[in-house]
């Protein structure tokens, strides 16, 4: 895909994000998440949350979507979108995991999959300030 390519727009990743969220294997929790990542180069990465009867290896949709895109390559984001009912604001671990890849503007948007108008915004820095990174 061509490094420059145009940015999907919004209802593209909600969409692409509903899509990972119905096939989310949320067998202990019932709660289904998606994801759907945008690279700084226009290419999505989606991701659901997976979960494990050894609940503590359970691994939610925004690290799955992350590490897909990261394990192709790609080390430079642009904005994420997570589609839960009720909206879910990512976990402490996923904002670790997000700040070792996403600059402080990188936008983070969750969205309530029953109702697109019910949503929130933050930026990497307001999701997680004084994050812990080594400076490379
Ligand atoms: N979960 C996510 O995938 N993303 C979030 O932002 C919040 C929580 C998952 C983890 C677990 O599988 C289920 O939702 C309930 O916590």
């Amino acid at each position: 895909m061509s490094k420059h390519q145009s940015p999907a727009d919004i209802a593209t990743l909600i969409e692409a994000a509903c899509r990972q969220r119905d096939g989310a294997y949320a067998i202990h929790s019932g709660f289904a998440v998606g994801a759907a990542l945008e690279t700084a180069d226009g290419r999505v990465f989606t991701g659901c949350n997976v979960e494990n009867d050894s609940y503590g290896l359970s691994i939610c949709a925004e690290r799955v979507a992350i590490f897909k895109a990261v394990s192709e390559g790609c080390r430079e984001f642009h904005r994420m979108v997570v589609v839960a009912t009720p909206l879910a604001s990512p976990c402490g671990a996923c904002r670790q995991v997000m700040s070792q890849f996403f600059g402080d503007e990188v936008e983070i948007i969750a969205v309530d999959a029953g109702n697109a108008e019910s949503h929130k915004f933050w930026t990497m820095n307001e999701l997680l300030p004084d994050r812990f990174r080594f400076e490379r």
